[in-house]
């Protein structure tokens, strides 16, 4: 989704835009632009339909100098994908250019009111509305920029991230967030400023962030503090942090696509997500472990909840619904899994004794941050499982459990998903252990499974060649099912939603037992129906749907445990996967599922790790 570039200080600004918006492409978007002023004070806006690169050659022979200027990727939701409705947006006067992602709720209202004050419109975006708006405040003010930023603010509904440039004054620039996230890095001595969506852009450069809040309004000046006022014009105090983050992991590392190297990183990740919470003794089980500083400083809280909703959208949602079964399981504590689009709308019932659960990737997601935010509101104990160190989410949630997997850049999740199921396994074990409803043996068992899980994904990998031969019989499908049972069902809705996502096939998850409720009418000879049938007690029902499919000629590629005789009889492929324990399976049974859909993207010829219409980070509603 939409990523912002902002730059200050004694360099040339173009090369650092222009770098950060290749590292933010990850997140999606349809156009570019960037604006910068000259030494002569001049204002050059370049815009482009499409890719970063295509911005780039096109101001090969153009007037890119000056120290200062933001940039922008837009992704398209007031007005299509075009150059005149990219960003960056400059007003009517010329002079403010603005960057924003978000969406101004209000725009069409504000729109009518500037056409009643004489301003006129080149886009159809909410965006243009909001710097005519600034601008509107600035001519009435005095030309105080942030003092117009402030006032504008205070007349929008909606989301935002912004950073505003003023043609006649460019030494500093003008930035503000609400629900959208913007990160301001601080160059050594301050001498410069860098600004971005997330930390990804500025690492190169500086380590200490500030992370804006809702409401902020930061006045960004080279050579100076950063200032940050709230939306009553009230000075606030800045928070300078530290980012970690390993910017050799932002590269391919020999793959072809960043979908493919997250897929093969997965076993490595698990390992690094487990490291120092999971502790297994080999010579003696018994000392076999779990530590999560979430569960010993929010103990008492966690064992008291009688009732835990978790909140999520996408491939999160689903790392939810194994979830939910993991801890009903092991602590028999009710559990809920909630879109947190619906959730946040419905006026849910949440008991300030209640635990939120918030699964996300990005930590930034827009709905499942509201969510949290009203369960806040109730009293609820927020817990957050986010990969994005440092993302809105995490800083929200009162505690939790960062999934330390490194970025993902695919948009397709997979070791984010992965990450997700792991986090939620180590939190069901730690915590049925301590409410008692698991027994102390299994608990240092399943404990000594879990560890042996990044070897056996590894194994699973070793089939990739095999996986891609299958995925040449299936590119020429219209529609695909993928059918599972208990702890299988939310991977077969995660592998069809994998497909989706990037191969543009219709696929439906479902549990294996309702296709007789619906699906089973679509089946016949083109119809390709993905089964996870490993070994558990619902596995001779399982062989009973898919003799029903197989009669019906329907073509079955069945994802099964290693040795099983049974379902090769009847279905047309098989991949194999290791025994583990069933409530370890989705760790192992979504690998060759995650493999499927990028080897019959790639055989589309599609674009995996930049599907169309689809964003990374969904900062919007
Ligand atoms: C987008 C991404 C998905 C992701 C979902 C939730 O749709 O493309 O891959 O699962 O958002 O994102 P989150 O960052 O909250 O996990």
């Amino acid at each position: 989704m939409c990523g912002i570039v902002g730059y200050i200080g004694s360099q040339e600004a173009f090369p650092i835009l222009i770098k950060g918006l290749k590292q933010l492409e990850y997140r999606g978007y349809d156009s570019a632009g960037i604006a910068l002023i000259s030494e002569s004070k001049k204002l050059n806006i370049y815009k482009t339909k499409g890719k970063v690169i295509h911005l780039e050659e096109e101001t090969q022979n153009r007037d890119k100098s000056g120290n200062v200027g933001i940039a922008h990727t837009r992704w398209a939701t007031h007005g299509e994908p075009s150059v005149v409705n990219a960003h960056p947006h400059i007003s009517m006067s010329g002079e403010l250019t603005l960057v924003h992602n978000g969406i101004i709720e209000n725009y069409a209202l504000l729109k009518e009111q500037l056409i009643e004050k004489g301003y006129t419109f080149k886009s159809t975006t909410d965006t243009e509305v909001l710097v005519q708006l600034i601008d509107y405040y600035y001519q009435k003010n005095g030309k105080k920029l942030t003092k117009a930023v402030c006032k504008a603010l205070n007349d929008v509904i909606g989301a935002y991230a912004i950073v505003v440039l003023e043609t006649n004054n460019p030494g500093h620039l003008v930035a503000a967030r609400k629900s959208s996230p913007l990160v301001v890095g601080v160059g050594q001595d301050q001498k410069d400023y860098y600004i971005a969506s997330d930390a990804t852009p500025i690492v190169a450069y500086t380590k200490k962030v500030v992370y804006l809040e809702d409401g902020q309004i930061a006045d960004i000046t080279p050579n100076k503090e950063i200032e940050i006022i709230n939306l009553e014009e009230k000075s606030m105090n800045v928070d300078i942090h530290e980012v970690n983050l390993d910017i050799s992991k932002l590269s391919k590392g020999g793959f072809d696509h960043f979908m493919l190297k997250e897929i093969y990183d997965q076993p490595q990740c698990l390992k690094d997500c487990m490291r120092g919470r999971l502790f297994v003794d080999e010579e003696n089980p018994c000392n076999n472990r779990i530590v999560l500083s979430a569960l010993t400083n929010f103990k008492d809280r966690l064992l008291q909840a009688k009732h835990i909703i978790i909140v999520a959208c996408g491939t999160s949602w689903h790392a939810g619904l194994i979830g939910k079964q993991l801890i009903e399981k092991f602590c028999r504590i009710r559990v809920e899994v909630e879109y947190a689009s619906e959730f946040r709308y419905r006026d849910p019932v949440i008991e300030k004794d209640d635990v939120i659960i918030a699964i996300s990737q990005s930590g930034e997601t827009a709905d499942t941050l509201a969510a949290i935010q009203l369960a806040k509101e109730h009293g609820a104990l927020i817990f957050g499982i986010v990969n994005a160190v440092g993302s809105s989410i995490a800083r929200e949630a009162d505690t939790g459990i960062y999934i330390h997997v490194g970025p993902e850049i695919g948009v397709a999740s997979t070791k984010a998903f992965t990450g997700q199921v792991n986090v939620l396994t180590l939190l069901a074990l730690a915590l049925g252990h301590e409410i008692g409803t698991l027994p102390d043996d299994q608990y240092r068992q399943n404990i000594a499974e879990l560890s042996l899980i990044p070897s056996k994904i590894q194994e699973v990998l070793q089939q990739n060649e095999k996986i891609k031969r299958i995925s040449t019989y299936f590119t020429y499908a219209r529609n695909f099912l993928y059918l599972g049972r208990g702890f299988n069902y939310p991977v077969a809705l995660e592998g069809a939603l994998k497909l989706k996502e990037i191969s543009y096939i219709h696929a439906e998850g479902y549990p294996a037992a309702e296709m007789k409720h619906g699906p089973i009418a679509l089946v016949d000879q083109e119809m390709p129906i993905i089964f996870i049938a490993t070994h558990h007690k619902l596995y001779q029902k399982i062989i009973s749907n898919m003799e029903e499919v197989k009669s019906r000629k329907g073509r079955i590629l069945a994802i099964v445990t290693e040795g099983d005789e049974d379902v090769k009889k009847i279905a047309n492929e098989t991949i194999e996967i290791p025994q583990t324990l069933n409530f370890l399976i989705p760790l192992l049974t979504v690998i060759p599922l995650q493999l499927l859909s990028y080897h019959v993207a790639v055989a589309r010829g599609l674009n995996v790790d930049m599907p169309r219409n689809l964003a990374k980070s969904v900062t919007v509603e």
